[in-house]
């Protein structure tokens, strides 16, 4: 249908084509914005739910991205002394993403905790987080090694997948740290998680858990474990050839 033709019939005709203006002309919202309860497109209601996230959980998140930006601030300094140095760089590239406040609301109901906003702060330490994804081993260990000797950052937990992988295959170097953040006037120890990997345990890790997640949400019934599992060790000999390559040139 041409609509030019059809809006020029109607300015011609100066009054409302019904017949031309009819599905057309309705944008429907239901089919734009989920609707889960009567009422979902009332106005007052909606303006009353952005007022009242504005004021609650919105101050927390930009808080998280302020620790998250921190963090990133600290990492990108280390990727400049290199650079400076005029040495290959540590880290390959970094990520990062906040959680949602549904992906929150989702894990306290998972962990079966309070469904509050202290209890979100004071429980879930993933609210913030950063991958550093380096290109050997011995990188992702100067990194861990450059965190933990700045002072003024508080390392809460350290889980080495490297050393010890995961049942599955998953390789990685897993950090709490809580960094200062001053916030509405007001210091805070903000925690942010930090996932150190190489390049190689990301693309196992990131593959893995497309796979994984696709299966789950189309309903598939094949157990990729094994698969899994043999990838990773194929990914890590791989990997172990490179290192040795690296370590003859790079000492
Ligand atoms: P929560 O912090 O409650 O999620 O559990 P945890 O502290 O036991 O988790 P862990 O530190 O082992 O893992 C935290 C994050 O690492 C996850 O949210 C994932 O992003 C990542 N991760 C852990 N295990 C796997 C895995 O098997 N595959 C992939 N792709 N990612 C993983
Ligand atoms: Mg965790």
């Amino acid at each position: 249908m041409d609509t030019e033709v059809e809006i020029e019939e109607v300015y011609q005709d100066g009054v409302y084509d019904e017949e031309v203006y009819s599905e057309e002309s309705v944008i429907a919202v239901h089919e734009l914005v989920p609707m889960r309860r009567a009422g979902d497109d009332d106005m007052e209601h909606i303006a009353d739910m952005t007022d009242q996230f504005s004021r609650t959980i919105d101050p927390i998140l930009r808080m998280y991205n302020a620790a998250m930006s921190a963090t990133t601030a600290r990492l990108e300094i280390i990727e400049d002394e290199f650079k400076y140095r005029k040495l290959r760089c540590p880290i390959h590239h970094i990520d990062t993403r906040l959680k949602s406040a549904e992906s929150i609301l989702g894990k306290l109901e998972k962990k079966d905790l309070d469904l509050t906003l202290s209890a979100a702060c004071n429980n879930i330490y993933d609210i913030a987080g950063i991958r550093v994804v380096c290109s050997y081993i011995k990188d992702v260990y100067l990194i861990r090694d450059r965190l933990m000797a700045q002072d003024d950052l508080f390392i809460m937990d350290i889980k080495d997948y490297i050393a010890e992988p995961k049942e599955n295959g998953y390789r990685s170097l897993h950090m709490i740290i809580r960094v200062p953040v001053y916030f509405m006037n007001k210091k805070q120890m903000v925690p942010v998680e930090l996932q150190i990997r190489t390049l190689a345990m990301d693309l196992w890790a990131s593959l893995e858990h497309d796979i994984k997640y696709k299966s789950l949400y189309q309903g598939v019934v094949t157990d990729f474990s094994d698969e899994l599992k043999e990838c990773s060790r194929l990914i890590y000999e791989a990997e172990e050839k490179m290192e040795i390559m690296n370590r003859m040139i790079e000492p």
